[in-house]
Formats: structure tokens, C-alpha cells, sequence
């Protein structure tokens, strides 16, 4: 069963409460942590698009990126309706080959999670740094395993007036650190399921992958703070810049 298929068109209103606003200024809050100034930025795994809006509505010029067709589909949409220049591709992160390189990349809402080998998520980080010029940053976060031990895919709405119904549950595997999610939504009287694979990948895995990719400076902050992670940090984000 696919992932991120029949959910398109319904995507953004799943995200209704998601305060993605308080993500674009939490993004360039870390670039200004790190004395970063892109003009030209990559969405990896962009999905309907909504961060890479808002970041263009800022006067940053990006292009997006999805392995979902009908995600993009709806990015493109929105981006017509609203008026905005964002380019958009259909690619996999793991073989991302695009004409471009960007001054910074950024991948939010624990896509690469979805990456579900270690050897794949190699490949992105990998191909994601070839698309980024000498001195450019990857900001993006991550689930942590604490996330997966602790259920946090275990959520349903089932209210009467809840625009779109669900009920997910996930069950995770510590050994091979992969959560499968059965999702079963209801809109209006539409009934549809999708199954979410996600990998716990390691802060070791992570780190060696983005200097094996040429990064020279990675830094973690518990998500949304510039604190460090702690025990109990269920999602982090990475800031990865290459050398000038
Ligand atoms: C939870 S959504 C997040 C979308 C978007 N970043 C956001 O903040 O709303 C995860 C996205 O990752 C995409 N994705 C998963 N694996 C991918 C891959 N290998 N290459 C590109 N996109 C991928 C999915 O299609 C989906 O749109």
C-alpha cells in the first residue's frame, strides 16, 4: 500500500495544526545561528509544499523536490493558485539528479525518516550534498528512536466534526528500528488506508553519513529550541554545512 498517495489532496488539512510558520522561523533561526545567507534553497521531500511557500513568500528562491507524484501535483497547485515561483520535481532523494546546486538544502517534518535503510540514507545525504554549492548548509530533522519506543505514531481524531478522521498505529521493531503505521483515514464519506515505514536512524549513522558526504561542521539541537537533545527528545534537527 502506498504512502503519501491517496492522502495527497487531503495532505493539508491533516496539517491543519501544524504551525509551519513557527518552522520557516525556526529554519532561519538556525541559519542565522550559523551565519548562513542563502538566497537559492532546496525543499527536499517537500510534500505539498507548504514550508517551501512560505520560505518563497520570504523572498527565497526554492525548489522543491518529492517522490510522491501526487504530492507534488498538489505542491504545484498551490504554488499556481498562490502565485509563487517554486520549481518543482518528481525525484527520489536517494538518485536525486537535478540541473542545479543550491546555496541550502532543507528537509522537514521526518522525511528522511521515511528513507528506511541505512545505505539509503547514505545516498540521499550523499546526493543531496552534490546539489549544494561550496559553503552551503542541510538543515533537516529527524524522529528519534525514543519517538518510536514512546508510540508517538499511535493518534487517531475521531470527532464528529474533525474534517478529516483518522486512526494510525504504528508498531515498532527496536532491532531493525523500523515502525510500520497502519493509517486509516474517513473524509466525508471517503474511506482510505496507507502504510507509513519509517527508520530510527542513528545520531552515529547520521553523522558519519554526512562526513562521508563532505559536511565539515555538524551540529543537533532538540527540535525547535537551540538547545542540545537530551534523553528524551523525540525529534531533532541537523545543521550540516559543506566547506567554501
Ligand atoms: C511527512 S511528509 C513531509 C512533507 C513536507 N516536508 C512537510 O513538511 O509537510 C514526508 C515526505 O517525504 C517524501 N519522501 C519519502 N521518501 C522520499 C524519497 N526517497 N525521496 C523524496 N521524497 C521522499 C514523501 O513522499 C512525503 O511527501
Amino acid at each position: 500500500m502506498a504512502s503519501f498517495g491517496p492522502i495527497a489532496p487531503h495532505y493539508d488539512l491533516l496539517m491543519a495544526n501544524v504551525p509551519y510558520d513557527m518552522w520557516a522561523g525556526y529554519y532561519r533561526l538556525l541559519l542565522t545561528r550559523h551565519q548562513l545567507d542563502p538566497d537559492t534553497l532546496l525543499d527536499v521531500c517537500c510534500g505539498t509544499g507548504t514550508l517551501a511557500e512560505l520560505l518563497a513568500e520570504s523572498g527565497y528562491q526554492v525548489t522543491g523536490f518529492d517522490l510522491s507524484e501526487q504530492m507534488i501535483t498538489e505542491a504545484r497547485r498551490k504554488a499556481v493558485a498562490k502565485d509563487l515561483q517554486i520549481e518543482y520535481h518528481v525525484a527520489d532523494a536517494t538518485s536525486l539528479d537535478l540541473p542545479d546546486q543550491y546555496e541550502g538544502a532543507y528537509s522537514f517534518f521526518d522525511s528522511l525518516n521515511y528513507i528506511t535503510t541505512l545505505e539509503g540514507l547514505r545516498d540521499a545525504i550523499h546526493h543531496v550534498a552534490r546539489h549544494i554549492l561550496p559553503g552551503g548548509s542541510f538543515i533537516f530533522d529527524l524522529n528519534t528512536p525514543y519517538a518510536f519506543e514512546q508510540r508517538m505514531f499511535d493518534q487517531e481524531d475521531q470527532r464528529k466534526r474533525a474534517l478529516i478522521k483518522y486512526y494510525w498505529k504504528g508498531d515498532y521493531n527496536p532491532e531493525t528500528k523500523i515502525i510500520r503505521v497502519e493509517m486509516d483515514f474517513e473524509r466525508n464519506d471517503e474511506v482510505f488506508q496507507e502504510v507509513h515505514v519509517q527508520r530510527a536512524h542513528s545520531d552515529e549513522e547520521v553523522r558519519d553519513a554526512l562526513r562521508d558526504a563532505g559536511f565539515i561542521t555538524c551540529d543537533i539541537y532538540d527540535s525547535y529550541t537551540l538547545d542540545r537533545p537530551n534523553k528524551t527528545s523525540d525529534r531533532v534537527h541537523y545543521v550540516a554545512i559543506l566547506p567554501d
